[in-house]
């Protein structure tokens, strides 16, 4: 998709669609419908008092021939309540705008971008959204939408001129969301066409394509690394783990921070010999949707070239019951060196990501974010909008949290207090790794952060925010992206 940039003013676009926005409540408090030639406020006017316009979130009413226009069709799309607006609400704003014109089958719209959303900030939020929206999870249809596909869009100023930042943000928008695309086709992908190492293959070919560095470890260097944790979740499964490493360390950034960026990798889980009963398993092809979610930063990263440097390590591997897979009762020893007693198969998310950690530090990382879609219990904490933040650098939590609210992603942070540390000892090793029903998102949490030592630790459970089983009116039922956007905010927010 194409985001391009005009100066002049809107009466004489030669365009299919115009899309202005419209906040809820009095004529007065409209957004950018505001400055629309009187004959065409005129007439939404008219729309408001019968009660066919009132702004409401996502309401989309299209104009046909809108006096006063050049434009074919006029889309005034709904913002709610003025005094609630923020400006992350775009993505969503202008996402509902893109799919409703894609159902029109309509490829080539213009946005009027003045006043309330007329920031960069809000240019990067509408470019985002309407990226994130022409998406659709159907690439095994036959029926699937690629008549639909937008393929440009428009920012129009209306005679005062764009500034650098504000075409900057645009592109910026772009390539984030373009990102999270890539992350959604990733987690869409069904397990028996993205093993470990497929995984690995888009991995090295995303790096080649935007010139990153990518390193793979094989079954041979996994061993010869004592990975053991992440050994163990593997040996059940015919095809073989891998571990990916992305590297993006600009020369002239400072030497630290180094953010490393710890995506779980599952292609599949099963639960293992502890197996999951058969309603809903299908879903857990997505278990790979925190090694997905590092892979569409680093391509982000890549693009948009901040001086600072990040590393990306994706533990992968495919969890199976077999003749040869670990046994609830095993102890197995993790790259750091401390013992895991396996209570369930199944909390084998944590035991790939104890020995990434342990990798990312080895590495030189000095700050550890992962995403992982580690529990079910944070889907009964948090339902299925919200991600889960956890982590023993507050300071970093609060730039996570913060990111994620620039980019309208929904986190909450959950605690880890060193009460829960009983409920996952072991009565034989170091540690074992489950920590019973209660609080269950929380131990699952404390475990991984057992294994970032004194290196400052952020993780964020995506287990229920990483797909979205309906269609919204911004985006597609599927994968989600999240928290693709956020990451990237942060990474880039905190280059020098
Ligand atoms: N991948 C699952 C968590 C999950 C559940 C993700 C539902 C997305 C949707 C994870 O590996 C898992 O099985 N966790 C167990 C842990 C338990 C055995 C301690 C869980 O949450 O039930
Ligand atoms: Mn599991
Ligand atoms: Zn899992």
């Amino acid at each position: 998709m194409k985001i391009e940039f005009v100066d002049e003013a809107i009466e004489s676009l030669r365009i299919p669609l115009l899309v202005v926005d419209s906040f809820e409540g009095s004529a007065a408090s409209t957004g950018t419908a505001e400055h629309l030639p009187a004959t065409t406020r005129k007439m939404l006017e008219e729309l408001q008092s019968s009660g066919e316009l009132t702004g409401k979130t996502f309401e989309c009413t299209l104009i046909h021939n809108p006096p006063g226009l050049a434009a074919s069709r006029l889309l005034v799309v709904g913002m709610g309540k003025r005094a609630r607006f923020r400006t992350a609400d775009l993505v969503r704003i202008a996402g509902a705008a893109a799919r409703f014109a894609r159902n029109k089958r309509i490829h080539d719209f213009a946005w009027l971008t003045l006043g309330r959303g007329r920031t960069a900030e809000g240019i990067e939020r509408i470019a985002e959204g309407v990226v994130l929206a022409d998406y659709d999870a159907d690439k095994y249809r036959a029926d699937r939408s690629v008549d639909k596909r937008v393929d440009r869009v428009t920012l129009v100023a209306n005679g005062a001129p764009f500034t650098d930042a504000e075409r900057d943000a645009g592109e910026r928008g772009r390539i984030i969301a373009e990102a999270a695309n890539f992350t959604r086709d990733l987690v869409n992908e069904p397990s028996n066409n993205l093993p470990p190492r497929e995984l690995a293959r888009h991995a090295q070919e995303m790096a080649a394509k935007f010139g990153l560095e990518c390193k793979i470890l094989g079954k041979e260097e996994i061993l010869a690394k004592k990975m053991g944790a992440i050994w163990a979740v593997a040996q059940g499964s015919e095809e073989e783990p891998r571990v990916i490493v992305l590297r993006y360390s600009p020369p002239q950034a400072p030497a630290a921070p180094v953010i490393g960026l710890i995506g779980k990798g599952v292609t599949f889980d099963t639960g293992g010999i502890s197996i999951k009963p058969a309603d809903k398993m299908d879903e857990m092809k997505t278990d790979m949707a925190g090694g997905a979610t590092m892979m569409g930063v680093m391509q982000a990263i890549a693009q948009l070239k901040p001086n600072i440097r990040v590393t990306a390590v994706i533990p992968s591997a495919e969890n199976m019951p077999s003749g040869k897979s670990y046994r609830p009762g095993d102890v197995i020893t993790s790259m750091s060196g401390k013992t895991i007693e396996v209570l369930n198969t199944d909390a084998e998310g944590r035991l790939l990501l104890a020995d990434a950690l342990a990798y990312a530090r080895e590495l030189g990382c000095t700050v550890l974010i992962d995403a992982a879609t580690l529990t079910g219990a944070v889907m009964i904490a948090l339902g299925n909008f919200v991600s889960g933040v956890f982590g023993t650098s507050q300071e970093w939590v609060d730039r996570v949290l913060s990111s994620a609210k620039a980019v309208g992603e929904k986190m909450w942070q959950l605690p880890v207090d060193d009460e829960f540390r009983d409920l996952y000892k072991s009565s034989i090793a170091d540690i074992a790794n489950t920590g019973g029903r209660y609080g269950g998102a929380i131990t699952a949490a404390m475990f991984v952060g057992e294994f970032a030592g004194d290196t400052p630790w952020v993780h964020l459970d995506i287990a229920g925010t990483r797909w979205s089983s309906d269609e919204k009116p911004y985006l597609a039922k599927g994968p989600t992206g999240t928290p693709v956007r956020t990451l990237v905010h942060l990474v880039t927010r905190n280059s020098s």
